[in-house]
């Protein structure tokens, strides 16, 4: 293998011959070793994992008990297909994460990463209501911006129209009516009432569900409606006979400082919570759905199947590297921690707000948060693209890996930096990341690294 000459700045070790498909044309670091909230490259450079790759790594990197749950679980019994088997470790996590997130009677269905999961609540809403005899109801309303994947159908029912332009072609766009995202100078029920308009032009009676992403991830840096706002969504679905879905994927499993964001503000029970990243942490491929009792229940008492199924889904290895981070979420208070050391970082981040005035608005639960940049010069929020690709790649140099994305206004202007560090982040550890930040906002300003 051949490799490329590292430069001081920011080394660049991926082979200069290679058979892998990357992502991006850019030069990536090659990883080879992980510990707590650190990642090493092949030149020793360490890097504080200060996004959880992209908000996954919840329990930090390195944890042996978790590879040796895997081990154990590969030796024992590697792979069943779901269509001839269930097994112990995946009846037993089923239970745990239903008590765990205080839904009771959810059945878990297993997949293996966040757009499988999202598909799959698409597909269960739909055959939910078919299966009442409801056939006209198909329509799945989000919000703008939203993201809940990359397949075609978690993309189309995504609001996010950078990454689906190039695919409309292949979408029915009246399958996915759109609401406004949430609105922070609202109070959460009068924000919630807009769903009302949105469902009356579609046809209430052809929508299947409603998916919001309680804190949003991905397309709008962390943006949380007030409280108030899921207890009148569900109330509004309801009034519908719509389903309401959380996708929680980015958001759930301690991340935001409660097993589910949805339940930062609201005493609420959606139909169908989607979870992924934070499950199995990283450790290994694992996502899926909890339905409500009445949805399961009307599946297997009707055509007794959902018409659905992938091969990994429930795979023993993925299930027993879930429930060894349960674990560890649980013995470890993680959710309390995510808390706790969210507050921190985020006072800090308002300091660098005061300090650094291309830091437009800085906001979060736990340790979700985000940063919202634009140009300061005209005050004008969201007008420089690729400011936080700049101030990225700046805090990478100085070894701290962010998420910047961008696209929160109409598609394509909107710069922000997602902030979620591993939820067992130290006091310290969080210190190193705001002082790389302020270094990396300064820099990133001057387009330099
Ligand atoms: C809220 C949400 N839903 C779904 C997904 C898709 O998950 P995956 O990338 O594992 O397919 C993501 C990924 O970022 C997400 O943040």
């Amino acid at each position: 293998m051949t490799q490329t000459a590292p430069t001081p700045a920011d080394p660049p070790t991926q082979p200069t011959v290679s058979n892998v498909f990357y992502r991006s044309s850019k030069v990536y670091p090659l990883a080879v070793r992980g510990e707590g909230v650190y990642l090493y490259d092949s030149e020793g450079k360490r890097y504080l994992d200060g996004s959880s790759g992209a908000l996954v790594a919840n329990v930090g990197h390195g944890r042996a008990e978790v590879a040796g749950a895997m081990a154990a679980q590969a030796r024992a019994l590697a792979f069943v297909h779901g269509s001839q088997f269930t097994s112990p470790v995946l009846e037993e996590y089923a239970s745990r994460l239903a008590a765990f997130l205080d839904l009771p009677g959810f059945r878990f269905w297993a997949v293996s990463g966040g757009s499988e999961a999202t598909e799959s609540a698409i597909k269960l809403a739909r055959q939910y209501h078919a299966e009442r005899g409801d056939t006209a109801r198909f329509k799945i309303v989000t919000r703008i911006p939203s993201y809940h994947g990359a397949s075609l159908g978690a993309l189309a029912a995504s609001g996010m129209g950078a990454r689906r332009s190039l695919y409309l072609p292949l979408m029915r766009e009246d399958a996915w009516p759109k609401m406004p995202k949430p609105d922070p100078t609202l109070s959460g029920e009068a924000d919630a009432e807009r769903l009302r308009a949105v469902l009356e032009a579609a046809g209430p009676e052809s929508v299947a569900a409603v998916m919001v992403e309680p804190v949003v991830g991905a397309s709008d840096a962390a943006l949380s409606p007030g409280a108030g706002y899921h207890t009148r969504l569900h109330a509004i679905c309801k009034e519908y006979g719509v389903l309401l879905i959380a996708d929680e994927v980015m958001s759930g499993m301690g991340r935001c400082g409660a097993p589910l964001a949805v339940r930062l503000t609201d005493a609420v029970t959606p139909d169908i919570v989607v979870l992924g990243k934070g499950l199995a942490a990283g450790y290994a491929p694992l996502a899926g759905l909890m339905a409500s009792a009445e949805i399961y229940n009307t599946v297997m008492e009707g055509s007794g199947a959902f018409k659905h199924g992938f091969t990994y889904a429930g795979h023993p290895v993925s299930v027993a590297a879930g429930l060894s981070v349960l674990d560890i979420v649980e013995q470890e208070n993680l959710g309390t921690a995510a808390q706790e050391r969210g507050a921190q970082l985020l006072a800090g981040l308002r300091e660098l707000r005061a300090k650094h005035p291309q830091v437009l608005e800085v906001r979060g639960q736990g340790l979700l948060l985000g940063m919202v940049l634009g140009d300061p010069a005209n005050g004008e929020a969201h007008e420089t693209p690729g400011l936080a690709e700049r101030v990225a790649a700046a805090a990478r140099a100085r070894g701290l890996i962010t998420y910047p994305g961008s696209g929160a206004v109409d598609g394509i202007r909107g710069d922000h930096l997602l902030l979620g560090p591993p939820l067992s982040i130290s006091a310290a550890e969080v210190g190193e990341m705001l002082a790389v930040l302020d270094e990396a906002l300064a820099a990133g300003r001057k387009s330099t690294s």
